[in-house]
């Protein structure tokens, strides 16, 4: 609607100066021209109806809605990005690589259900930065899935490379998103937290159940741990417990696991609704660590061990 307001104020106007405009012999001495303009006026009307009908429809495709957030970026928050994935990657141009992320992340969201947890630049940069830092390894651990659709995504981006990787994901799948001092309500999506629906999320997007290890629990679950250091990985997402206590025992461990030169992901760094997890990363690379931090785009940090 706001788009068609300032045509039917023009509309308006121009009527306006034809009623006040001159007649001579009873006739209009601008005809001609006002004809003209006022079919104009109409074409211009009807090209933005058109065009509302074209909005709405990537509204309802790209808008925010069942708990999704917009994933209509502005050319803006692009160019942003573009530059933090360059800073922190050493890569000349990173733009098509950003866009190859961004169509990945909206394939995997209309495809699956639930969603993926953020807004549209962190996902992209956390969907960009790791491939270009080149991981030592294929094997990718996320602490923290909720409904499995960013590691689908990271699977896809793995796969543009031409490398192939193998999930191991830890999650409490406890129907809603578990967060120490937060109402742990059910998700805006309406969509459960729930093995089947991770399952189901990777399964929409082609990647092999022989590459998915799923493990139900906390990652500071001694069983759990011990399940999961099996292997050197190379590289490690940190989205579980966002308080300060979580997040330095995810990096502690994780240093344990990740293989050298690895690379991990530490999710809403900065991000002023988790402010504990900056907090804690910040902290942790002060002291005695293999953990270099490699660059920061959007609101995650990456991290390599030396
Ligand atoms: C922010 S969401 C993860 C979002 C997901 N990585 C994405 O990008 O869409 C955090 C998830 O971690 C889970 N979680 C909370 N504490 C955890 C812990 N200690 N270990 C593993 N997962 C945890 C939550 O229940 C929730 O499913």
């Amino acid at each position: 609607m706001s788009n068609i307001r300032p045509i039917e104020r023009l509309g308006r106007r121009f009527e306006r100066a034809v009623r006040k405009s001159g007649t001579a012999n009873g006739k209009n001495r601008h005809a001609g021209g006002i004809d003209a303009l006022g079919a104009r006026v109409d074409a211009m009307e009807k090209e933005l109806r058109e065009a509302r009908v074209a909005r709405y429809t990537l509204e309802l495709l790209f808008g925010e809605q069942d708990g999704r957030k917009l994933r209509m970026p502005t050319k803006g928050s692009i160019d942003t990005l573009v530059e933090q994935v360059e800073a922190a990657t050493g890569e000349r141009d990173a733009r098509a690589h950003v866009v190859a992320a961004f169509r990945t992340l909206v394939e995997v969201e209309l495809r699956g259900v639930g969603r993926i947890a953020g807004g549209t630049p962190n996902i992209l940069g956390k969907l960009t930065v790791p491939l270009l830092l080149g991981p030592p390894n294929d094997d990718v651990l996320e602490i923290g899935t909720l409904f499995g659709m960013f590691s689908s995504a990271l699977t896809r981006q793995f796969a543009r490379a031409g490398r192939r990787c193998s999930l191991t994901i830890v999650d409490p799948l406890a129907d809603v998103q578990l967060q120490p001092g937060t109402a742990n309500t059910a998700d805006p999506s309406g969509t459960p937290v729930s093995e089947a629906v991770v399952r189901a999320n990777l399964e929409l997007a082609g990647v092999p159940a022989e590459r998915i290890r799923l493990h139900r629990g906390f990652s500071g679950d001694p069983g759990i741990r011990r399940a999961v250091s099996d292997r050197p990985y190379g590289t490690v997402i940190v989205d579980g417990d966002h308080s300060a206590e979580g997040v330095r025992a995810d990096l502690e461990w994780v240093e344990e696991i990740v293989a050298p030169g690895g690379l991990v992901v530490v999710d809403d760094y900065g991000d002023r609704t988790w402010p504990g997890v900056k907090e804690a990363a910040d902290a942790y690379l002060a002291g005695d660590t293999a953990f270099e931090l490699v660059g920061v785009a959007s609101t995650s940090a990456f991290l390599r061990r030396r």
